[in-house]
């Protein structure tokens, strides 16, 4: 069966508001930092907020991906810590974003939490920007080398036939290493400036899904989920701000390559804000 990519620029919380109910079976994303990258786009999330609008914002986007999660639906939502420095301080303080987010989502009668995973960085630790007071006491900064992961599910059930447990099995050696709380993964070099390992993704969706099974990443950004979706015979929809990203996704994701079969068909999309609706350009 072939499986279907959708790739759609615009504002998450507004794309998804044209989306029907309880059509994702798993929503894996690692959305914007708070006051830290710039993904060069005039309506990001994140870079000249507060940190309450950036909340706020945030939790638009959550209740539609709530909302379009199918019963049993999962979530995993990867954010990791960021330093900031209040005004008139000129030392650093953590924002405990990941935090802050876990209760976001905690906070949806429709969820129930499952528990964190933490990806343990195993290269990129920048150790440079966290000498502190070295080589003395007292200003020890703390690294954040290691990113939570919560999961969450949507309350309900849903059926699946034998035939397709059957083509969705993972090994043993999978299953032993997924349910871990700790991953070393390494990070990645990327032409995008905050890109996640495919590995990430991919286990989310070997964990929390079946094949075909239709994936959501509301912040795809350089397409690795898209990419992990793909490989895994899930059909997917990835949304992002940027339509620079196009560029990146198209290449990392081999969305004009030749496929036997054609097993897989993508499409691209934009969100028309006067209409609004969905168009291909
Ligand atoms: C941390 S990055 C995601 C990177 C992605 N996991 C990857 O592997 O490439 C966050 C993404 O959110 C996007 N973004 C920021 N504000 C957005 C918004 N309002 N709607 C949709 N995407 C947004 C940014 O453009 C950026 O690509």
């Amino acid at each position: 069966m072939r499986t279907n990519h959708k790739i759609i620029f615009g504002d998450s919380a507004k794309v998804l508001r044209t989306f029907p109910d309880n059509i994702f079976q798993l929503m894996v994303t690692s959305p914007p930092y708070w006051n830290v990258r710039d993904y060069r786009h005039e309506k990001q999330i994140g870079l000249n907020d507060s940190l309450q609008e950036y909340l706020d914002k945030l939790n638009e986007v959550w209740k539609e991906v709530v909302r379009t999660l199918m019963p049993d639906g999962k979530i995993a939502l990867n954010i990791g810590n960021i330093y900031y420095t209040e005004p008139d301080e000129n030392r650093r303080t953590t924002a405990n974003l990941s935090y802050l987010l876990w209760k976001q989502l905690d906070d949806f009668e429709e969820l129930r939490y499952m528990g964190t995973i933490y990806w343990r960085k195993t290269t990129s630790r920048s150790g440079a920007v966290l000498f502190g007071s070295y080589p003395y006491p007292s200003n020890f900064m703390i690294s954040s080398a290691v990113e939570p992961i919560h999961v969450f599910r949507k309350l309900g059930k849903r059926k699946v036939t034998q035939e397709i447990k059957e083509k969705s099995k993972i090994t043993l050696k999978e299953f032993r290493e997924f349910r871990d709380a700790i991953w070393d993964i390494n990070g990645v070099n990327d032409k995008h400036v905050a890109a996640y390992p495919i590995e990430l993704p991919a286990r989310f969706i070997k964990m929390f899904t079946f094949v075909w099974d239709l994936v959501l990443d509301p912040f795809v950004g350089s397409g690795s989920t898209t990419k992990a979706a793909l490989e895994l015979g899930r059909s997917s929809v990835g949304i992002d701000i940027n339509p620079d990203f196009l560029k990146i996704i198209e290449e990392k994701v081999g969305m004009k390559q030749k496929r036997l079969n054609d097993e897989a068909e993508f499409e691209v999309l934009h969100f028309h804000e006067k209409a609004p609706k969905l168009i291909s350009k």
